[in-house]
Formats: structure tokens, sequence, C-alpha cells
């Protein structure tokens, strides 16, 4: 059997490990072989394929990106986009296909193992925002990045008597700042699903001067100011799947904070930081396991499902599960943290 693979969307840390427990378990154990596939769905859309075996796995645990490199291509925005990938999966001689990607990816996963396409999924993110899975892989990373730089930013904000305001990733869901925010001990945490009052927000900033530190304000870039609070924010361009390029909400949040307040506010925004770079040991636990799972469910002819985390069982659920729903962070969770607000 010849199985395809692509990693897809945002690039996220532990990719390499999927990929290389995927050929490995399905070479020495199952007798296949493979063929990578460049960049997301852009490979299969245009048959550019890349060789894949153990001699290309070889070193890539601990390396950050993907082997396979990435892009947000859609095949469904593209005339003829399914019929193409299916003509050239079958020139490629491929008999199914791994894709390890994040709600995007798997969605086009979803939709062409509808019509007809060997294809197993492996949840990715570091926004940890896909339903069906406890953890993706490249969260628990982007969660250590990012509560590095809140212990680091809390010693330069105190020394200078400012606010630091730090922008994390996070489109939908507020998991990378609420967790790296709870970890690193912010005055405030600002996430997708709670919409903030900057009031409420300049009262933290005021709160934790009084008591001699200096407030760490973490925001996802997905945040937004609550109707009437006399915030707004300009939107910027889209991508193939129609999100908005977002990142801004820090510099803005720093510049409204310094006027409403009177206290020195600078922003720091993470980024891309929170993607680069070597994943942690639980990413490369989960990556590895994800992969070991996903080739066994090849090697069964179950098709049309994901790998997923359920406590720490790896288990299998429709794809449809796994991409039907964004798992954003609940009131009650949110609610926890704000006894440390202020
Ligand atoms: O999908 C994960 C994510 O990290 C989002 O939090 C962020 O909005 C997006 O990727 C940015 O990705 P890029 O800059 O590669 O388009």
């Amino acid at each position: 059997m010849r199985v395809g693979v692509l990693t897809g969307g945002g690039d996220c840390p532990g990719l390499n490990a999927v990929i290389r427990a995927v050929v490995r378990k399905g070479v020495n154990e199952h007798g296949f072989d493979f063929v990578g596939f460049r960049d997301g769905w852009r490979g299969p859309l245009e048959g550019v394929t890349v060789p894949l075996g153990i001699e290309q796995c070889r070193g890539i645990l601990p390396r950050g990106g993907t082997i396979l490199g990435s892009s947000r291509t859609n095949p469904f925005a593209v005339d003829d986009g399914v019929q193409r990938i299916k003509d050239n999966l079958g020139a490629a001689g491929v008999d199914a296909l791994v894709a390890i990607g994040g709600e995007d990816t798997l969605g086009v996963a979803t939709k062409l193992a509808e019509l007809g396409v060997n294809v197993v999924g492996v949840p990715k993110t570091i926004d940890n925002d896909l339903s069906g899975t406890d953890f993706t892989f490249g969260f628990d990373t982007a969660v250590n990045i990012a509560t590095e730089a809140i212990d680091r930013l809390h010693t330069t904000a105190e020394s200078h008597h400012r606010v630091l305001v730090v922008e994390v990733m996070g489109r939908h869901a507020g998991w990378i700042a609420l967790h790296a925010g709870i970890a690193g001990g912010a005055s405030a945490v600002l996430i997708p699903e709670v919409p903030f009052d900057i009031e409420a927000v300049c009262a933290h900033v005021e709160t934790r001067f009084r008591s001699e530190y200096a407030p760490i304000i973490v925001v996802s870039e997905g945040a937004l100011p609550a109707d009437g609070t006399g915030m707004t924010l300009v939107s910027g361009e889209k991508d193939a799947f129609g999100h908005v390029r977002l990142g801004g909400i820090g510099d803005r949040l720093a510049h409204e904070i310094e006027q409403r307040t009177g206290k020195e506010a600078r922003a720091v925004v993470l980024g891309h930081v929170q993607r680069g770079g070597t994943p942690t040991a639980f990413d490369r636990w989960l990556a590895t396991r994800f992969g070991l799972q996903a080739i066994d469910a090849v090697a069964e002819g179950e098709y049309g499902v994901m790998v997923a985390l359920r406590g720490t069982d790896i288990v299998r659920v429709p794809l449809v599960e796994g991409t039907g729903e964004l798992k954003l962070v609940s009131p009650r969770e949110y609610d926890e943290a704000r006894v440390f607000f202020g």
C-alpha cells in the first residue's frame, strides 16, 4: 500500500514527530511505502510530491516546522479542485492519505472523505481549539514559550513601572492566553470568547500599581472590546479560508490603557515565535502517539476519522466530530482565573 502524507495550515511544533511516527510504523510494521505532498493541499492539488521514507525522517523528532512544508491552500476554492486531487492521488499511486492539520485542513479532509477519498486526519494547532480531542500538539509548546516571555516581562515592567501588554495567538479561542496568563501570573487575561470592558482592564492596571507591582495584561489576538466601550479595531486582509489576518489588538490596548490611566504602556507581540522551534516533551509524546494511531487506522482501512486524545488514551473519532465545531474556553474556566485579575 502507498500512503501520502501532508501537513496544512499554520505550522506547529510536533508536525515532524507525527510524520516520523507514521512513516516508522508504516514501513516497519505494515510494510507500506510513502510519498510526501508539499505544502498542505497544494501538493495533491498540483501534484507536487517529495520522497518520504525512514531516511527522510532521521533526526526530525525534535525539529520544529514541517519537512513537508505547509500552506493554507483550499482546494474547494479552486475550479475542479476535487477532481484534480483525485487525479493526482491516482497518478502518484496513493491508496490513502494522512492529513495533518487544524480546522481548515481537516475541514477539507472531512469533505474529501465524504467524496470517497481514503483519508485519516491528525489534529494539530497551537490554538488547541479543535473539538473531539482533549489537546492538540503544539499547544503545550506555545504555552511554555508564552509563559517564559511573561516571566521575563514581569521584571522589566517592574523596573520601569510600566504596563506590558502581551499579545498571544488564538484566533477564535483563548486557550494560550488563559493557560499562559495563569501560569505567568497575569493581571488580566483577555480572550475572544469574552468581550472585554476597557474600563475594567484599566481598573486592574490601577490596582496592580497600587500594590507596587507592574501589570502584565495577556490578550489573545482575536480578543474584542465589548460593544459600547469606545474601542474600535481595524480588520485586515483575508486568506483562502476567509480568515482575517489578525494582530494589532496588543498595540491598540496599550495605547488605550495609556490614554485612560496615564501610565506608560507597551505592547509585545509574540506572534510566530510561539509556533517556531523545538516541541516540548509533551508535544513530542502526543504527536508520536497520534502518528502511530493514524497509520494503524490506515492499516485497518478505517477512513474518515481523526485521532484524538481522551484522557490518556488515543482514540479515533469521525473527522466531522473534530471539525464541526470549535472548542472554546467556557465561561466557567475563564471565571476561575478572575480571582487573580487586578
Ligand atoms: O491557526 C493557528 C494560528 O496560530 C492562529 O492563532 C493565527 O491567527 C494564525 O495561525 C496565524 O497564522 P499565519 O500568520 O501563518 O497566517
